[in-house]
Formats: C-alpha cells, sequence, structure tokens
C-alpha cells in the first residue's frame, strides 16, 4: 500500500486513486457568524489548488456584493480590509485558470446579468461554448471569457420556485465536471452546492454549515463533514442541510469526522505532494485530453494553437524548447512529431539556444515546453525565436503564465497546480500534449492516414486506465527499494523513445535523494558508461516491447555479463526476463507512442522511495525551485 512508510497506510485503505482532483478551490459559509473571515481562512488553505486569481460573494440583507482580483488570498485580504463586506452568507473561489486568462474580469465568483446570483465553480464545462451562444441569442450579456459564468446566467434562466430548483434544472443543460455553490439574493439565508466529478464536502457546525473543495479547509471549523458523491445537490441553511439526488430525492450521506493538521489534509492520504501528484496522474492525463479528441475524425482539436492552414502547410521545421524535465520531454517530441507529422525536429536547451546565433529559417514553428511558463532561459529563448521570425507555440501549465502570455498560441495541460519540485505529473501530461500535436499536425498535412489516427485517439482514450494499472506496480516498487538506497551512483539506459525516460528517471532520482545517476541511449553505453558498471551499480533498463526490444536485451546482457544489478522496466506478457534482470516492473503493453507515459511511472516511484528511505525533503529537495525565474 501507498505511504506505508509514514504510519498513513491505515487510513489510505481505499483505492488511492480517490483523491486525484485538479484546479480550483471553493469554501461557503451560511451561519451565525460574519462569513469573510470564514472564507478567507478556507481560501488559504486550498491555495495550493490553485493561486492565479480569487473573490468572494457575501449576502450583505441588501443583495449580492462581490469582491475578486487577480492574485493571491493575502491580496485579496488586503482589499477585504480596505473594502469591507458584511454578511452571514457566502461563497469563495482561488483559481487556477482553465477557460480564460487569470485576470480580476474572470475571477470567480460570477453573477447572472442583474448580479442577482453569485456562483463559484472548480471544473470544466465542457459545452460551455455551445450554452453561451444559446444563452447570448437569448439576449444574455457575458461579462468574462470562462466556461463558468455560462452557469450563472442558465441559472438565471432556469424554471423554478427555490433557487436548488434552478440549479438542477440548469444543470441539466451542462456537460463536464464541477464542484460549484451559489447564492441568490431572493434567498438569502441560503447556499446550493452541486457535484459532478470536482470534489466537494459540507461541513457540519452547530447552527452553521461550510462547503469545501477539500477537508484541509475547514480545519478548525469543524470536525464533521460529509462527502458529496456525483450527482448530489445539498441545500444549506442555518436550520440545517438536505441532500438531494438529480430528481430532487432526499438523499443520505454519512458524517465523517476529520483528523489530522492542515499539511495532512492537504495531502489527503499523501506523506508528500510528490507521490499525491505521482498518484494523481490517471485524473491529469484525463484532463489534459478532455475535450480535445475527435475519435470519428481520427484527430485531436487544439483550439489555443492558432496555426492557419497556410501556416500548416508551410511548416518545414519545428524546434522544441525547455528546460530539466521539460527538455525530457521534448526529446520525446522529437519522436513523435517527426513519426506523426514528418517534420524534422530540434530539441535545444533553452540555456543554451537563447545565446546562438537565430538563423531565420522561414516555416520554423518553435514549440516552448514549460510547467510553471516562468521559466527565465525558456522565456529568453521564446523571445529570441520570435525575434528570428519563428511562430512560438507553448505547452505549458500554468494559465496566464509569462510563456503563455508572449507565446502565438499554445496548448494548456490542465494538470492543476504541481506543488513537488520534482515534475511528475506535468511531464506525463507535456507527453500527451506532444501526442495531441503529432496527432493534430499530422492529421492536417494529411500525413497520418484516418484510420492510423483513429487508432490512435483509441489508444489515447485508454490511457488513464493503463496509467492507473501502472500505479499498482508501488508495492513492488517500495520492496525493492531499500537494496538501492545507499547506492552512490545509478545507469538508467534506454532506446528510441525511451532514452528521454531514462534521462528523467535518471533526474528524479539526483534531484530528490541526491545520488548521483546518469540516462544514456543503450547502446551509447558501450562507448564509455559500461566501465563504469560493477555489482555496486544499479542499472535501471527501460525495455517495453517495441521495436528495439532485442537490441535492448542484448544491452541487458552486456550489462549482466559486467555483473551489474539490472532493474527492468519491460511490458506484461514480456516472458520472464529473471535470467538478465534482478527485478522486473512490468507496464502495461501499450503503443509506442504513448509507452514514455508508463515507463517513468515506476522511475517516479522508485526515486520517491528512495528518496524517503534516506530521509530527504522529498518535496522540497536542497538547492531547487519549482520555478527557476532567474538565469
Ligand atoms: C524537474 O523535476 C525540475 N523541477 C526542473 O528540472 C524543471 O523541469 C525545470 O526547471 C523546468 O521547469 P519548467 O517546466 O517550469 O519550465
Amino acid at each position: 500500500m501507498l505511504g506505508g512508510d509514514t504510519g498513513r497506510a491505515g487510513r489510505a485503505g481505499a483505492s488511492i486513486l480517490k483523491y486525484s482532483e485538479t484546479m480550483c478551490g471553493i469554501v461557503g459559509y451560511v451561519g451565525h457568524r460574519e462569513a469573510v473571515p470564514i472564507l478567507l481562512e478556507g481560501l488559504a488553505r486550498l491555495e495550493y489548488r490553485g493561486y492565479d486569481s480569487a473573490g468572494v460573494a457575501v449576502q450583505n440583507g441588501r443583495g449580492i456584493v462581490t469582491r475578486k482580483l487577480a492574485g493571491r488570498i493575502p491580496a485579496l485580504t488586503e482589499l477585504l480590509a480596505r473594502d469591507p463586506v458584511h454578511g452571514r452568507c457566502g461563497v469563495a473561489h482561488t483559481r487556477w485558470a482553465t477557460h480564460g486568462a487569470a485576470t480580476e474580469r474572470n475571477a470567480h465568483p460570477h453573477t447572472d446579468c442583474e448580479g442577482t446570483l453569485a456562483l463559484v465553480h472548480n471544473g470544466i464545462i465542457e459545452n460551455a461554448d455551445l450554452l453561451r451562444a444559446t444563452l447570448t441569442r437569448a439576449g444574455h450579456e457575458f461579462a468574462t471569457d470562462t466556461d463558468t459564468e455560462t452557469l450563472a446566467h442558465l441559472i438565471e434562466d432556469a424554471p423554478g420556485a427555490s433557487l436548488e430548483e434552478r440549479v438542477t434544472a440548469a444543470l441539466g443543460h451542462v456537460e463536464g465536471t464541477y464542484g460549484l455553490a451559489v447564492i441568490c439574493a431572493a434567498e438569502p439565508h441560503k447556499v446550493v452546492v452541486a457535484r459532478r466529478g470536482s470534489p466537494v464536502l459540507l461541513g457540519i457546525g452547530d447552527g452553521e454549515y461550510f462547503v469545501a473543495s477539500d477537508a484541509s479547509a475547514l480545519l478548525g471549523r469543524t470536525r464533521s463533514v460529509v462527502y458529496l458523491a456525483d450527482g448530489d445537490l445539498a441545500v444549506l441553511t442555518p436550520d440545517g442541510y438536505r441532500v438531494l439526488d438529480r430528481d430532487a430525492r432526499l438523499q443520505v450521506r454519512p458524517v465523517d469526522a476529520l483528523d489530522g493538521d492542515f499539511e495532512t489534509l492537504a495531502l489527503g492520504p499523501y506523506p508528500h505532494f510528490m507521490l499525491k501528484e505521482i498518484c494523481e496522474q490517471p485524473e491529469t492525463v484525463r484532463n489534459t485530453l478532455r475535450g480535445r479528441l475527435l475519435p470519428a475524425e481520427g484527430t485531436a482539436r487544439l483550439g489555443g494553437l492558432n496555426l492557419s492552414p497556410g501556416q500548416c502547410a508551410r511548416l518545414r521545421r519545428i524546434v522544441i524548447l525547455g528546460c530539466g524535465t521539460s527538455w525530457h520531454a521534448g526529446l520525446v517530441g522529437r519522436h513523435l512529431l517527426e513519426e506523426l507529422a514528418g517534420i524534422p525536429v530540434d530539441v535545444e536547451y533553452a540555456s543554451e539556444y537563447r545565446y546562438r546565433r537565430q538563423l531565420r529559417l522561414p516555416g520554423t514553428l518553435t514549440v516552448a515546453i514549460s510547467q510553471s511558463g516562468e521559466t527565465a532561459d525558456t522565456l529568453e529563448a521564446v523571445r529570441a525565436a520570435r525575434a528570428a521570425g519563428s511562430l512560438v507555440i507553448g505547452i505549458v501549465n500554468v494559465v496566464g503564465s509569462s510563456i503563455a502570455r508572449e507565446a502565438d498560441g499554445g496548448i494548456y495541460l490542465h494538470a492543476g497546480p504541481e506543488i513537488g519540485v520534482a515534475s511528475t505529473k506535468a511531464f506525463t501530461s507535456q507527453i500527451v500534449a506532444l501526442v495531441m500535436l503529432g496527432l493534430h499536425l499530422g492529421r492536417r498535412r494529411e500525413l497520418l492516414p484516418l484510420e492510423a489516427g483513429r487508432a490512435l485517439v483509441a489508444e489515447l482514450t485508454r490511457l488513464p486506465e493503463l496509467v492507473a494499472r501502472t500505479l499498482e506496480l508501488d508495492p513492488q516498487v517500495q520492496a525493492l527499494a531499500p537494496r538501492y538506497a545507499e547506492a552512490r551512483n545509478a545507469l538508467y539506459l534506454g532506446r528510441g523513445v525511451n532514452f528521454p525516460v531514462a534521462l528523467e528517471g535518471a533526474l528524479k532520482l539526483k534531484e530528490i535523494s541526491y545520488i548521483h545517476a546518469e540516462g544514456y541511449p543503450a547502446a551509447e553505453m558501450k562507448h564509455g558508461p559500461i566501465a563504469l558498471i560493477d555489482e555496486d551499480m544499479p542499472v535501471v533498463v527501460i525495455a517495453p516491447q517495441d521495436a528495439v526490444y532485442t537490441k535492448v536485451i542484448s544491452n541487458m546482457q552486456e550489462v549482466k555479463a559486467r555483473g551489474g544489478r539490472i532493474i527492468a522496466i519491460t511490458s506484461e506478457g514480456n516472458g520472464d526476463l529473471a535470467r538478465l534482470a534482478d527485478h522486473q516492473l512490468a507496464v502495461p503493453p501499450c503503443s509506442p507512442f504513448v509507452s514514455p507515459v508508463l515507463t517513468v511511472v515506476p522511475l517516479q516511484l522508485l526515486a520517491y522511495h528512495i528518496a524517503v528511505l534516506r530521509g530527504c525533503d522529498v518535496d522540497r529537495p536542497r538547492n531547487l525551485a519549482k520555478s527557476v525565474t532567474v538565469e
């Protein structure tokens, strides 16, 4: 079981995937106390979920008053100190922008045309464009670029005598995920909450009730919580709460007792954010894919690319820029884009690229990969590429970050905040984004046949499940980690699309356990590193079933012949490698285009468990920062 070494094993009995969640944080309150201090406290605790903009809406007895801004909770607290609002019923939000830049205008809460209701939302409304068009034709005026605002206008339009009736009617038109809380002027002491796909829980107090995206927001306020299930709708007033299903039938939900401190609850059952983020990958991969796959057309819809048909046809060269883990994703991207779109690709360390002479080559597309979107070297390389006349797209996780804003277009990962300094879920989502980019360009340039496109879309569709199955290797990884926790060096070997995974595995081990490790193309080993191999040198070999599998086997024989100890990452059904490998970790069989998304997972877990055994600060490793905003 994951996380046993920190004594959390018992409580983490339920499936580890139950806690995967992404993006924003919502909070709500109705009761006998001033709402704002309670809302701000909750937001501060949820800021690790999203921190690019925030806001509150409170019933002040005369209607609804909203305060919001682009920025973090301390700034919102200052704003409310300068311009306070009073009331005992309100909702609040801290954002991780997905639709619409991180601006004050797009910050939540969102209201309807008359400001008679206010709503906060965590999730993605997939048919927002359609709903917006219909509502606009019906005369509604939209004030933001967000998908969420459609919900406010839908409720405004919906039939029903009570807020809960109108919310239920409105949600009947919605496709996508939501955890939402809404208040309205007509019913001043009521909060209505609904859940589908995004986590929401209720806090039960004495004559007061709370709403939150996760329990960490309620610490110190109540120890009694009700976790809403998908499809639930709850009505909170000072007199009590009700949980209803889609047909307004009363539902009974258990009241759970909360224990543990903030760090514990924000982390859920996980001892570290890195492990939590490794385990979130089935969901984060699903979020990167969400709403982008077109099975019938055998392609991916990437609305944010802003690549005109002419620009797409004139593409002659792709230059990928990145640093660290993002550079490794770029190396995987080279294989994918050359194979799927037939365009030659160069992958550059951004820090080197920016100081080299930029050659103006028409038809060059520059792809800047960055989780934070703020890495100085990558940002400057983007500026250099633009100055050299290249079109630039960004593959970025942080919405509204500098690289996202300076690129001509791009792909957001939607992987949610990555707190652990060692990047994990961003890497797998970067590869998924690159597969979709290859698919999109290959189909648009009529290089990739429809059937091949459809097959890859089908493979991407089942990928979240394959990642979930790969995570079940954890007990095996945890069991073998103690044998390598005292190692001084390690070698990672891979071929083709999995050579960059070898580099990534080595980087993870270096970053968090401080063991020196190197990644190498497996065939390159004979040209030097093989001299390092002896019984003290753990060698991790990535050997999934693919076109170079037999070649990798011969490299494993070369290692074995020199007494090296091998951990093999192979494919289920690959047959027994016991003759060659001391340990075998088998990932589900899959297309070579997506295999790095699976083969990297056991390497993330191996680095994690070894670092924990060595007593390292896994989430805040020495000498490292999550976003390197300086040269
Ligand atoms: C990876 O685990 C490291 N945190 C680091 O190498 C990182 O990938 C690099 O600094 C690039 O960051 P970015 O993706 O935010 O640009």
